[in-house]
């Protein structure tokens, strides 16, 4: 069961339709400060879905979240990035022909206006836009590579960036829809490295199929299966649970 505690963001009764198909339904999740949160599930579980209610892009059907105890249901997505919701995308979003910093920037910058991206700034503002540009990409590991132009990244560097251009915007929930996706075994080391230091100060979901990773990794699992949850449990509970054995890990984490 999940439980409210001093949850950062809480989740009751979330469920989403598209015409006949309930993608998700009826969730229930807590996500707190100093955890990693896997949500894992077949391709098609509703992983994503959940994800795009949470950060605002998608309109829930029915339920309620909360942000530090206030509602945000149906705060829209801008709001909500401002308010502290920060994601990344299952595909990548960078602007390949911008450096690290400028893809950085134009983040901090997106949170920082009111209203649509200005690209003239007051002086004072651009600053503090470089200022946390620059943050971000040391937050993310990413510091020599700011001037690089983003197109000529690694694929995991790409995915770091992915993730300094979220902390740009200064979020305190940060959701990670399958950040290791394509990633061999060293840039998968680098990310999980950093999403273990990101923690510290934030409340971390993560969507990923990789289950060694989400077994090193993960704090809490939340597992679903057709939109609803089956378990959520650390990760010695996820494994141990008969339903979950049944419904999705056959025995490779046995
Ligand atoms: N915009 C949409 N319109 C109609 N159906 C949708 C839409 N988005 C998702 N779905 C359906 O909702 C279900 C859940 O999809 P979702 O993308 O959330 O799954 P997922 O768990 O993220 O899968 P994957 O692991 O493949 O990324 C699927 O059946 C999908 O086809
Ligand atoms: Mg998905």
């Amino acid at each position: 069961m999940a439980d409210a505690g001093n949850a950062l963001m809480r989740v009751r009764g979330l469920t989403r339709r598209f015409g006949g198909l309930t993608a998700v339904g009826g969730v229930d999740m807590d996500l707190h400060e100093g955890e990693v949160h896997a949500v894992i599930g077949t391709n098609g579980a509703g992983k994503s879905t959940l994800v795009n209610m949470l950060s605002g892009e998608l309109a829930a059907s029915a339920g309620r979240i909360e942000l530090s105890g206030r509602d945000v249901t149906r705060m829209p997505q801008p709001q909500r990035a401002r308010a502290g919701v920060g994601r990344s995308y299952q595909r990548t979003t960078i602007f390949p022909e911008f450096s690290a910093l400028e893809n950085c920037r134009l983040a901090a910058q997106a949170q920082m206006a009111h209203g649509p991206w200005m690209l003239w700034q007051p002086a004072g503002r651009c600053a503090a836009s470089l200022d946390r540009a620059q943050a971000a990409l040391a937050g993310a590991g990413l510091s020599a590579q700011a001037q690089t132009v983003a197109g000529a990244l690694s694929h995991g560097a790409k995915r770091q960036l992915e993730v300094a251009m979220c902390l740009a915007m200064g979020p305190r929930v940060l959701l990670l829809d399958e950040p290791l996706a394509g990633m061999g075994a060293e840039e998968t080391g680098r990310m999980l490295a950093l999403l273990q230091q990101l923690k510290r100060g934030h409340a971390l979901l993560l969507v990923e199929h990789d289950m060694d990773a989400v077994f090193r990794i993960a704090d809490r699992i939340t597992v679903m299966v057709n939109g609803c949850v089956v378990a959520t449990g650390t990760p010695a509970q996820i494994r141990a649970d008969p339903v979950v054995r049944t419904a999705y890990l056959g025995e490779d984490h046995a």
